[in-house]
């Protein structure tokens, strides 16, 4: 099992050299048949997150809240404050701005840090949390 995942990351990472560099060989093959979003490879961790984790570049507010928030703040789990409740956000939304960032980023009570999101950077849960304020109103 093992030495099979480590066979699939020498693949992943020849797909990505070879996509960068190399074309028109066995390599290119390897490159267009390895999977979509694997462009993640420092670290063992973000192999296995979920796909948001996975791809390139800063993760939009959306793609944050869509992979790790919504797990809460869609149903209102555990009486965390609702996606679309200008209800729930508004009294939120009165503390300020930088103190829900502080929050999302830090945890508050039930609230873990980051969402769970360990790879997100701050900007990205400060992303989220700004696309929830914005579809709460
Ligand atoms: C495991 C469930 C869970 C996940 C996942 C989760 N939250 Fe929360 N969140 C909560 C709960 C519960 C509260 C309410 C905490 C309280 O008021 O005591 C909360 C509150 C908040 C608040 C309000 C904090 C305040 O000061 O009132 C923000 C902002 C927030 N979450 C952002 C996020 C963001 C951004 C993500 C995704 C990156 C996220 N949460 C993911 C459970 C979760």
């Amino acid at each position: 099992m093992s030495s099979m995942k480590k066979l699939f990351g020498i693949l992943l990472v020849a797909g990505l050299v070879a996509g960068s560099s190399l074309a028109n060989s066995e390599d290119d093959v390897n490159a267009r048949t390895a999977p979509v979003g694997s462009t993640c490879m420092s670290g063992d961790d973000c192999a296995a997150a979920p796909a948001p984790a996975a791809a390139a570049g800063p993760k939009s507010g959306k793609d944050v809240y869509g992979g790790f928030c919504t797990t809460c703040h869609g149903a209102g789990l555990m009486g965390a404050p609702k996606l679309g409740s200008a209800a729930d956000w508004g009294p939120r939304a009165g503390k300020g701005k930088d103190t829900l960032y502080t929050h999302a980023i830090g945890g508050f009570n039930s609230m873990p840090p980051k969402g769970m999101c360990a790879s997100c950077s701050d900007d990205e849960i400060k992303a989220a949390v700004d696309y929830m304020l914005d579809n709460s109103k």
